[in-house]
């Protein structure tokens, strides 16, 4: 994949806000990646950082199973700094001491400057403060040998360091958080003046880049992706397309699952693009076959999956030789693979699992070093319509785990009506970009009601609208009642089959975003 010659690797320690450095270096137009804190230090220095950044987390460096990486890294000649536990790491590996703080720090605190230079060029020294924000138990006692302090804090009388002679600099403070008022400039300083990296890391250089790589890969062979309809799909698609042009076939199986008019535009766009080889398949009644009398949420998911790559299988052999799979895994995804590595999945979320080892298939990920936001912009740089760059995440089983218990085509029907008006008002109100997904879930229980004069003993109808930043953790979005009240209306007076709806007020966790 693509090659940055110039880039600031930032080793993960698990803090909330390791992706917030690698967004704020992006930013200024350097390129940045995160890697857990176990990277051996031979591949650091394959990847010829021109800067490192150990970031926060939540342990003590003197805990015995504390998270410590290779102190070799001190030796590769590249600057480094070190933030909360990465400074107290620093510190830690370089001969100082640190110790439990008589007084945590979390949130606001005031930072004086003692030497306006290194990582504080440009900025007011004290008696100047500036409000940096904290978050930590520890606190540095004795700098390493070779380091002076730079800055204090009412708490911290080592709130930031710099070795005298070597670009060695740990800071205590987040300066990739919104509340440290001077954090870009400290990041700026650090990766202009002290890494000396230049800022040409953009989506068009990331474009060019990219489809160099691609083609360099693929050379003559056939491109296979399967479209969903879904922004990751659309732009790894039209990337790939741009590389290879008519060496890539895309596949969208329609499962039957979809939202109404969920891939249409998508579909229709890529149609209309001249050379651009798309199979579409209705395989609706297969889906609906595998999926009669099934009520448990993960075999409703197994059938899913495994009917895809069935289906999609099939298809492919018709092409012939086939070598390359493209696939729309995101930054998140593989960091998310690695933090959380080991754990039981709560849902297994196989679309296309499995896919590229059956049909012996290299993938081709040309997204994976980017965010969902940038993605978006990919998307919208690469022509796609703003309508398929700015929809919401839908999952890969589809409607097929908003319908509590059996999936049949009268519930599908239901449910899409209903789906239908969540989403007319969600728009109609700017609501539907503010949140993060909002959807109806279809239960199996029926309740008594009143039409008319006459009593009816219909389904319940669930409304689920989140915030969330990652899909880790959601909030219910507190959205307002009358737009609640207009789509709680419209859907029982318009809806055949429903007659109570109500809204789910869960965060994740301890429930989840989908209800199945
Ligand atoms: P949960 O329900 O686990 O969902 O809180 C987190 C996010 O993942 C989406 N989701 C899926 N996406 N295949 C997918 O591609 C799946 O099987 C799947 N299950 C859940 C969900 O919509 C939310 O954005």
């Amino acid at each position: 994949m693509p090659v940055h010659t110039q880039k600031i690797i930032i080793l993960d320690f698990g803090s909330q806000t390791t992706q917030l450095i690698a967004r704020r270096i992006r930013e200024q137009k350097v390129y940045s990646e995160i890697h857990p804190y176990t990277l051996p230090l031979e591949q650091l220095r394959t990847m010829q950082p021109t800067g490192i950044i150990l970031s926060g987390g939540p342990a003590s460096v003197y805990d015995a199973d504390a998270p410590l990486s290779d102190p070799g890294l001190f030796n590769l000649n590249v600057p480094v700094l070190g933030i909360c536990y990465g400074a107290q790491l620093m510190m830690h590996q370089l001969g100082g001491t640190v110790e439990r703080a008589e007084k945590r720090e979390f949130g606001k605190a005031e930072l004086s400057i003692h030497q306006a230079s290194g990582l504080f060029a440009g900025l007011a020294p004290e008696p100047v403060q500036h409000q940096v924000w904290m978050s930590h138990g520890d606190r540095i006692k004795q700098p390493a040998p070779g380091f002076a302090v730079t800055a204090t804090s009412a708490h911290s009388p080592a709130a930031a360091l710099a070795h005298v002679d070597r670009p060695f600099f740990a800071v205590q403070f987040h300066p990739e958080v919104a509340h440290t008022t001077l954090g870009l400039d400290v990041l700026r300083n650090f990766i202009f003046t002290i890494c000396g990296c230049k800022p040409d890391w953009t989506i068009h250089s990331f474009i060019e880049s990219t489809v160099a790589a691609i083609r360099s890969q693929v050379g003559q062979d056939q491109v296979l992706c399967a479209l969903s309809g879904g922004v990751d799909s659309s732009v790894t698609a039209a990337l790939v397309h741009r590389a290879v042009g008519d060496q890539l076939t895309c596949i969208h199986v329609n499962n039957g699952l979809m939202r109404s008019g969920e891939s249409d535009s998508v579909i229709r766009f890529f149609r209309q693009k001249s050379a651009f080889h798309l199979i579409d398949i209705d395989a609706t009644k297969y889906f609906l076959d595998q999926l009669k009398g099934i009520t448990e949420p993960e075999e409703k998911r197994k059938r899913i999956g495994y009917g895809f790559i069935e289906i999609f299988e099939q298809e492919a052999k018709k092409l012939g030789k086939v070598r390359f799979l493209a696939q729309g895994t995101l930054y998140p995804d593989v960091i998310e693979s690695v933090v959380f590595r080991g754990k039981a999945p709560i849902k297994s979320h196989h679309n296309v699992g499995g896919l590229p080892e059956r049909m012996h298939l290299s993938l081709i990920e040309p997204l994976r070093e980017l965010f969902k936001d940038e993605v978006r912009l990919l998307g919208l740089e690469l022509g796609l319509p703003e309508e398929a760059v700015f929809r919401q995440p839908f999952p890969g089983p589809g409607l097929g785990i908003r319908i509590m218990g059996e999936v049949t085509a009268d519930r599908l029907r239901v449910l899409r009506q209903a789906d239908v008006i969540v989403l007319e008002e969600m728009k109609a109100s700017g609501w539907y970009n503010k949140v993060w997904q909002s959807f109806a879930v279809l239960l199996p229980t029926q309740t008594v009601g009143v039409m008319g004069d006459s009593r009816t003993y219909e389904h319940v109808l669930a409304l689920r609208a989140v915030d969330s930043r990652d899909a880790m953790t959601a909030d219910w979005s507190q959205l307002p009642y009358d737009l609640l009240g207009r789509i709680s209306n419209r859907i029982i007076n318009e809806v055949r089959g429903i007659n109570r709806v109500v809204y789910d007020i869960s965060s994740k966790p301890p429930a989840t975003i989908e209800w199945e």
